[in-house]
């Protein structure tokens, strides 16, 4: 849990010159009553079974045109059915109120951040220049009241920066969030944290947006360290040459194929004061573009995976949030960074690598090329000392047939962690869900010649894969986070366009304020 106090939210950008891909505007608190908030456009949250008087005064401000939008069925309060009316009621500040449907369902934190996100998106497509959100669900209201900042944040991002033709999207509206709290130093607090959530996963989603053409590993490193240290984390990009003393063979290997050479970027936070364990490691998947290698992929959909280092830039900017958040734990991230490219002297199926960890693996398929850059990146995370880890990787083609789209799989050697990690992914509106580790799938690994084969056959791909990643782990608490499914939405839905999703950054920053 987060504690109750002060954050100030503060911005970054660093596009090499483009315009940035989420405007910052400002989200800032207020404590109703409603009549109260000074705003063009104020959005309040309806759900599926209320009358018209659900919200005090709302139904008359309007001149009773939610209550007649009510009963004539205009208005049904169905998902993210949204329904506008002016405010009549001149003791009445706001100019417009918009209602917006929560359809059936839970009214907790993770539905209303939906909400906050599709009337976001919604009041931008309007240009509005100062909206509101009224917060209002079951729970905890700092809990909401940060889901909604961090709603509205997500509703920012804008992936089009490359257009030339199109005009700008409009700007953003400047948010206020209405919260009829008493305890307004904790909800203020809230809505600050959510906001840094909110630009933190933008920025991660900024990194998997960008073209392998421009985000090669040396520029991936120059961006994710810069971002993570204008936070105040300590950062190092490790080159080529300090790759290969350091040992990591399982990375140089996949680097052969490409042109690019690899990086390995490493954060390090060291609050004063804080323990000297337990020491948080987090390690990402840094693909800058995934070919597949020798064994190459199909042309179809391959532009996608660009996106193959959303999990390096996960960690990145988690490791700028819990700088920004002030975690009060050490905090490690290891992202080793390179393309997996099939160039003249790129690995071969059947070649055999060594990893900085001393076991040999006989590489099958030179696409399964994330397993054995996380091999190398796990065991770097234990040399820096890390007593924990979670890896957050775009690793499996199964793991989108097991779960789909909108979960991740979640994988781990501990089950008091894999609950931990579980139960703040669902916090941080990342839905994981456990798939088992049975030492029985270590057989599909066996190789004839070597410790093991980087694949498993067809059968439970994304579980053989975590089973190659738990050999890494040497018995400390690990959870693997696969998001090839989550990473990156393919269909646009009224809280989520298409495109890179910012997922696990949410996670990976509050697990560094939880008690392990
Ligand atoms: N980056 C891919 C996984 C992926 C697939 C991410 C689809 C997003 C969408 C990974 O490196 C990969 O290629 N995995 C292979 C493993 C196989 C060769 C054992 C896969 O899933 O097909
Ligand atoms: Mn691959
Ligand atoms: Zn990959």
């Amino acid at each position: 849990m987060y504690p109750a106090e002060e954050t100030s939210a503060s911005s970054f950008s660093d596009n090499n010159g483009m315009r940035s891909a989420s405007a910052s505007a400002s989200v800032v608190c207020a404590t109703g009553p409603l009549a109260a908030i000074d705003t063009d456009f104020l959005i309040v949250p309806w759900f599926s079974d209320e009358t018209a008087q659900a919200v005090a005064g709302l139904d008359a401000a309007t001149g009773g045109e939610i209550g007649r939008a009510i009963a004539s069925k205009e208005f049904q309060a169905k998902a993210f059915e949204l329904f506008v009316t002016p405010v009549t009621d001149r003791d009445w500040r706001a100019r417009r109120v918009a209602l917006i449907g929560s359809g059936p369902g839970e009214r907790g934190p993770e539905l209303i951040r939906k909400l906050a996100t599709a009337g976001g998106l919604n009041a931008r497509n309007r240009h509005v220049a100062r909206a509101a959100f009224a917060v209002r669900g079951t729970g905890a209201s700092a809990e909401l009241a940060q889901a909604v900042a961090e709603g509205l944040t997500l509703a920012e991002f804008y992936g089009g920066t490359y257009k030339t033709g199109e005009p700008a999207p409009a700007a953003p509206p400047a948010w206020t969030v209405v919260v009829n709290d008493t305890n307004d130093a904790a909800t203020s607090a809230a809505v600050a944290r959510g906001r840094i959530l909110g630009e933190c996963s933008n920025l991660a989603r900024e990194l998997a947006n960008e073209p392998g053409n421009t985000l090669t590993p040396r520029e991936f490193a120059r961006r994710a360290a810069a971002l993570a240290a204008d936070a105040g984390v300590s950062t190092e990009i490790l080159d080529e040459n300090e790759i290969e003393k350091l040992g990591m063979g399982l990375l140089l290997g996949v680097a052969r194929g490409s042109v690019e050479p690899p990086r390995v970027i490493v954060f390090r936070w060291e609050p004063p004061g804080a323990p000297a364990a337990p020491v948080l490691g987090l390690v990402g998947k840094g693909i800058t573009f995934d070919t597949g290698g020798i064994s190459i992929k199909p042309a179809d959909r391959m532009e996608l995976m660009k996106d193959d280092m959303s999990g390096g830039a996960a960690v990145a900017c988690a490791m700028r949030a819990i700088a920004l958040l002030n975690a009060p734990m050490r905090v490690v991230g290891v992202v080793p960074a390179t393309e997996n490219m099939p160039g003249g002297r790129a690995i071969k199926p059947g070649d055999i690598l060594k990893s900085a960890a001393g076991k040999t693996v006989e590489v099958i398929n030179t696409d399964a090329e994330g397993r054995l850059i996380l091999g190398d990146g796990l065991w770097y995370a234990r040399k820096l000392g890390a007593t924990h880890l979670v890896d957050v990787a775009t690793l499996t083609g199964a793991v989108v047939v097991a779960l789909g789209k909108v979960t991740s799989g979640l994988f781990g050697n501990d089950d008091a962690w894999i609950d931990l990690v579980r139960r703040v992914a669902d916090r941080a509106g990342d839905r994981a869900w456990p798939m088992p580790l049975f030492d029985d799938y270590r057989e599909q690994i066996k190789s004839e010649i070597a410790d093991m084969m980087n694949t498993g056959g067809r059968a439970a791909g994304s579980i053989t894969a975590a089973m190659f990643l738990k050999e890494f782990a040497d018995g400390l608490p690990w959870a693997h986070l696969d998001i090839a499914g989550t990473a990156w939405a393919e269909e646009s839905k009224p809280y989520q366009p298409k495109g890179p999703s910012g997922v696990a950054v949410r996670t990976l920053a509050a697990l560094a304020f939880e008690k392990f």
